[in-house]
């Protein structure tokens, strides 16, 4: 298996606890150092490899996995090159998973396009009346971008990888900045998560989602230039208590 865009190997550690004997995992991060925390800290659990690279430019021959997971990372790469490079990497009929954050979702739409604009200006009116730097509002830019899900299993299948199965996770109506306020946020906690999940009509809601997809058994995956969305772009940076649960580090470029 190969956890691509490993970060501190939070799945990489689940699977290989709840079943040590069953994977083979290579970590692929572009930070050395999120490789190299990722093999001490699960090393001990199981078999883990580390490898420095591009989710854009995969170090790996054709056809070398099983199962390739992509979960909070495909927002931080150029998504066109990427899934091309994951589908040439997964064999012939192996499985991709795929997280991506929903900017359709009213909370997206409300964090990105109001919440983290609302607060720059803030941090502008607080710079012109000189409030000191330690105590002006703010939120710094990330590049993460978005992709609406129906664009994403397109995107999958024009490269051969067929999506089977498709769902929305985070499912919340709570909207920024109400969802950190104290007593929203204990509430929320205490959701079990299934019923943050869904693959029915409240989807809408997910702040993320995922796609299982099985690659085409044909190996080949189409030379031609893969066209290119241009996604909705995440304007702003910081990741939110609700952006850390569908992408649980802040290690993004
Ligand atoms: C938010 S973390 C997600 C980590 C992990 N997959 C998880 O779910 O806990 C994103 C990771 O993707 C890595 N990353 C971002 N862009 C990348 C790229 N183009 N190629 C390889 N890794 C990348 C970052 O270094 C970071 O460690």
């Amino acid at each position: 298996m190969l956890d691509a865009g490993c970060g501190p190997g939070v799945m990489t550690r689940a699977l290989l606890t709840s079943s040590p004997a069953s994977f083979r995992i290579t970590v692929l991060d572009q930070s050395i150092a999120m490789t190299k925390y990722c093999v001490a800290s699960t090393g001990d659990l199981g078999q883990v490899g580390p490898a420095t690279g591009e989710l854009e430019a995969l170090p790996f021959l054709d056809s070398s996995f099983d199962v390739v997971l992509v979960l909070g990372s495909l927002e931080y790469a150029n998504a066109g090159l990427a899934v091309r490079e994951i589908s040439r990497v997964v064999r012939p009929g192996g499985i991709v998973i795929v997280t991506m954050l929903n900017p359709m979702s009213p909370y997206r739409i409300t964090e990105w396009f109001v919440y983290w604009p609302s607060l720059r200006i803030l941090a502008m009116i607080e710079r012109l009346l000189g409030r000191p730097l330690d105590r002006r509002h703010g939120a710094r830019r990330t590049g993460i971008r978005g992709i609406p899900a129906g664009w994403l299993k397109r995107m999958l299948a024009r490269v051969d990888l067929a999506p089977v199965d498709l769902v929305h996770f985070d499912v919340t109506p709570h909207l920024p900045p109400f969802d950190r306020l104290p007593a929203l946020a204990r509430r929320a906690e205490r959701i079990p998560h299934d019923r943050t999940v869904t693959r029915g009509w409240r989807r809408w809601m997910g702040t993320g989602y995922l796609v299982v997809a099985r690659r085409g058994r044909s190996g080949e995956v189409p030379r031609a230039q893969v066209t290119v969305p241009s996604p909705r772009r995440e304007p702003s940076a910081v990741p939110s208590p609700r952006g850390a649960r569908s992408v649980p580090c802040d290690a993004g470029p």
